[in-house]
């Protein structure tokens, strides 16, 4: 591991947007959401607030793929749904192709949302049951007006087809298909309106493993072919490695590393990447560390309330390198000295931009680490370190 004593030399703090080269897409500058909280009685009144996202800085290019990585609860659909306007921002700024969308209404909306569409975590909850395949897919061309040469019915069978699917099936419903193909299903929907943009929040998630592979793979041959700009949301960093160009990592509402693939995979700074790193199945690892031995990092412990977040660093009270600092000083997101161009991290002691074995397991829960030692719960402090 690298010296604990190692401090934040930034070259230049660019912003995000500014970072990458091509047109951006998607732009989103400051973007909060604040969901209220009330209590009280009997006259309820406002008592606090989940800072579900809290000022993050994206940018999705043309026909670029971003992946969007973090724990559970750490505010990805929420961001999700803000980019596609499904969700109202407390603040910030969200720019598509040019077009502040932040607080727009239906109308301005209504010729975006065809180009921005949204494929969601649980293929099972996410299609009616009672309509057809059919009319899923072809459904929303009706909506917008849309009419294919050939007709709807045939674009939606040509669209079966490139899911994957039999286009004899058009006539079937959801629960006569499998989860996979239910998310195929999903897929067509979203291609139905040959959209700029997809928001995938965890597709493949709810499916089995064996079918995991087969939606990563169709969703990035679309990508290629048609060159559709893709947001793809996951919690763990495996998935998104071969899909995704560019990768964000965000903990409690804050985008905490952002880099090309290369720099997040091989040359993370933030100990939030490398502990998520580490947790990354070995098989998936070890090639892209030229033999090097794998990190071994356990992220125990709950991520802290969105409602009442840890002051400075969000991360401290995980952090194996926290220090007064960081409790005081909220790290901001920037390029540091020994970070490529577009390599942004938020940390004011990051580790050196390399994933060479550790000499020991980090352990970040008491409770954990007693049980490790054997010496009973309370006794090992808030964080700490085993030897192998
Ligand atoms: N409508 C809502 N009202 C209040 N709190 C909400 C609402 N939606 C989300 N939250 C809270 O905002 C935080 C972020 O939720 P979000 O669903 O965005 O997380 P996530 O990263 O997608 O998690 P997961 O990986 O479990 O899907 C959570 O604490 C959640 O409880
Ligand atoms: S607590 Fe935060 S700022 Fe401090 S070392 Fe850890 S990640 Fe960096
Ligand atoms: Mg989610």
């Amino acid at each position: 591991m690298s010296n604990d004593t190692t401090t934040a030399t930034a070259d230049a703090g660019t912003p995000l947007r500014d970072a990458v080269p091509g047109t951006a897409l998607l732009e989103v500058e400051g973007l909060t959401k604040h969901f209220p909280i009330y209590g009280g009685f009997p006259v309820k009144r406002r008592v606090g607030a989940v800072q579900a996202v809290d000022g993050i800085d994206l940018a999705v290019h043309e026909g670029e793929s971003f992946g969007l990585v973090g724990e559970s609860g750490c505010g990805k659909s929420t961001t999700g749904r803000l980019l596609t306007r499904l969700l109202e921002p407390t603040g910030g700024r969200i720019t598509y192709n040019g077009q502040d969308i932040t607080h727009a209404g239906r109308k301005q909306l209504a010729p975006i949302r065809s180009e921005i569409q949204m494929i969601f975590q649980d293929p099972y909850s996410s299609l009616n049951p009672r309509q057809t395949v059919g009319s899923i897919i072809g459904g929303p061309m009706e909506i917008n007006g849309m009419n294919p040469p050939g007709g709807r019915e045939m674009r939606v069978r040509e669209l079966l087809e490139t899911v994957g699917l039999n286009p004899e099936h058009y006539n079937r419903f959801p629960h006569e298909f499998s989860g996979g193909q239910r998310q195929r299903i999903g897929v067509a929907r979203a291609l139905a309106l040959e959209p700029k943009l997809i928001v995938a929040d965890e597709p493949v998630s709810a499916l089995d493993v064996s079918i995991q592979a087969q939606v990563v793979n169709l969703l990035q041959n679309l990508q290629r072919e048609l060159g559709i700009a893709f947001l793809f949301i996951a919690h763990d960093l495996a998935v998104v490695r071969h899909f995704s160009q560019r990768v964000a990592v965000m903990y409690l509402g804050k985008i905490v590393e952002v880099g090309d693939r290369d720099s997040i995979y091989n040359r993370p700074r933030h100990p939030y990447t490398h502990a998520l790193l580490s947790a990354v199945p070995e098989a998936t690892v070890t090639a892209a560390r030229d033999g090097e031995g794998r990190e071994r990092i356990r992220l125990a412990g709950d991520v802290p309330s969105p409602i009442n977040p840890p002051s400075g660093c969000r991360f401290r009270t995980r952090c194996w390198k926290a220090q007064d600092r960081c409790a005081k000083e909220e790290p901001p997101l920037i390029r540091l000295g020994g970070n490529r161009e577009g390599h942004l991290t938020a940390c004011h002691f990051p580790e050196e931009p390399t994933t060479a074995a550790r000499e020991e397991d980090v352990i970040l829960d008491p409770a954990l680490l007693a049980a490790e030692k054997g010496t009973g719960a309370g006794s090992a402090g808030p964080v700490g370190k085993v030897d192998r």
